[in-house]
């Protein structure tokens, strides 16, 4: 764990310190002052140029200085700076003090450059960069005794607000996306439906208000799609919901998510070979989760309610049946033809019940879906659907912001036909090999009567195997920062 901290203060006069200095060699306020006590070091080494954004220049042991070295970062490209360019510097940054082999450092105030932000606002994306980036999940390696280079441990943003709004925004989404990301790496040994709902249970700490439906009250709502994917697995199934209510409203947002806490296909089994990243198809119900835990702990001045269908799919003699006909809780018959396309059946539910009982002014559900999202859009953009275009720019917007991308998808009646059945209402798979990511969404459709809706596929987003700007392989928090930007730009009451 590397300690991240944004605060007040001066440089320290040993260790390793790191300014700034624009392309053009403009020197940060905290850059010039080293520079003068350095006999000019740093313009100097500036001097060698050509200087660009995200670069870091290394200089040891400056003359002049009882520091172990100054890093000098280059802030600045030809267009301004988004947030998003300035977490990813900071994600850079760790980076590069990795592979400098530096255990802790403290990075000084931009003021005295003009890089389009405000000197704390500058350090509050590039500390909430850092922490997205120096995210690790390691409760599982044993601690080594013989570590070959020193580890990064801490590095302290200054700033003249550490505890500014934005600074505190920021941190509550980065610690709450890393907080998703340990749900979806956790294993499904470890991590039941009884135990991911334990994890929401916990966010009564942040004053979310918590419910837990069992077995028995699922039964009892008739939430028979839900359950047929459960009746396989040992473990019970459970439906959580969360409220933070930090305004008043009589149609909250509502945020759905998948919680397959294992798929391994059921009696459709999977093939062996990669069955293992299927802990992560509850990354939906992690995205709620985070997005909950980020807006309660942000005290964000909007009504939600997260929604989230957590089963496990397994097969055993007590297992659904390709073939089975269940009624969901909406009344609709559904063709269970291929126990693997699980996760519509659990939205089904999950989705039919929160717009009955919240009648929300929007839903958007987020599910690890479909294989054929994948095929379609690779790993750079999760697939959006949707039945409302103010509620799809919207999202758009949200997650080209935070670097979350979002493209969207068709659905329709041509595609409603892929899911009609012989003998149900519906059947749980469209057609072989054609348009399967729409076919998921439109027998999801089905379940929203009507409402404001997007469903995004994060099949694609939700793990990542290869490093990322602003997160390292594995699990990647997707839509936790995403509907928390939808969240603070258009549902949270006094707020632009
Ligand atoms: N959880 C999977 C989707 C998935 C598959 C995500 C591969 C990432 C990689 C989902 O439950 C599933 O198995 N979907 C089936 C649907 C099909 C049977 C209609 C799929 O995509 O193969
Ligand atoms: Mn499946
Ligand atoms: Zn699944």
């Amino acid at each position: 764990m590397v300690d991240i901290s944004l605060e007040r203060g001066e440089i320290p006069s040993s260790g390793t310190v790191v300014v700034t200095a624009t392309p053009t060699a403009m020197l940060s306020a905290a850059a010039a002052r080293l520079d003068v006590a350095s006999r000019a070091l740093l313009t100097r080494a500036l001097a060698a140029g050509p200087l660009k954004h995200g670069q870091v220049l290394h200089l040891a042991f400056p003359p002049g200085l009882e520091l172990d070295a100054v890093l000098v970062l280059i802030v600045g490209k030809p267009d301004p700076l988004s947030e998003l360019d300035v977490e990813e510097l900071g994600a850079k940054l760790v980076q590069k003090l990795r592979a400098f082999g530096i255990a802790e450092a403290t990075v000084a105030s931009t003021a005295g450059i003009d890089v389009g932000h405000a000197p704390a606002a500058v350090a509050a994306h590039l500390a909430a960069g850092a922490r997205l980036r120096a995210y690790g999940f390691d409760r599982y390696k044993s601690a080594r005794k013989d570590e070959d280079s020193p580890k990064l441990k801490s590095i302290r943003f200054l700033s003249d607000s550490p505890d500014g709004a934005l600074a505190l925004r920021l941190e509550a989404v980065a610690e709450a996306a890393c907080a998703a990301r340990d749900l979806v790496s956790e294993p499904a040994n470890v991590l039941t439906p009884a135990a991911l709902a334990e994890a929401c249970r916990g966010l009564g700490d942040f004053g979310v208000e918590v419910e837990v439906l069992d077995r028995a009250e699922l039964e009892r709502l008739g939430m028979r799609a839900l359950l047929g994917v459960a009746q396989g697995s040992v473990q019970p199934p459970f439906v959580v919901v969360m409220r933070w209510r930090g305004a008043d409203s009589d149609a909250p947002l509502a945020l759905v998510g998948k919680g397959v806490c294992f798929d391994t296909g059921g009696i459709s089994l999977k093939p062996g070979a990669g069955m293992e990243d299927m802990k992560f198809d509850m990354g939906g119900a992690a995205a709620v989760y985070g997005t909950m835990r980020a807006l309660a702990r942000r005290t964000a001045a909007v009504d939600v309610v997260g929604v989230v269908g957590l089963v496990e799919n397994m097969p055993s003699g007590n297992a659904q049946r390709p073939g089975d006909v269940v009624t969901a809780m909406s009344g609709t018959t559904i063709e269970v033809i291929n126990t693997d396309a699980e996760g519509r059946l659990v939205l089904a539910d999950v989705l039919w019940y929160t717009q009955e009982r919240f009648k929300p002014s929007a839903i958007v559900d987020l599910a690890t879906l479909t294989g054929a999202c994948v095929v379609a859009l690779g790993h750079e953009n999760a697939g959006l659907f949707a039945n409302d275009d103010t509620l799809a720019s919207r999202l758009v917007g949200a997650g080209a912001a935070v670097g979350e991308g979002l493209w969207r998808l068709p659905m329709g009646p041509a595609y409603a036909k892929h899911i009609e059945s012989p003998i149900a209402d519906i059947k749980n798979v469209g057609r072989a090999r054609e348009a399967g990511a729409s076919a998921g969404a439109v027998f999801l459709e089905r379940f929203v009567n009507g409402r404001p809706w997007a469903h995004l596929d994060i099949a694609g987003t939700a793990w990542s195997s290869r490093d990322l700007p602003l997160s390292p392989k594995g699990a990647t928090g997707f839509g936790v920062r995403l509907l928390e930007r939808l969240v603070a730009e258009h549902y949270e009451t006094g707020r632009a």
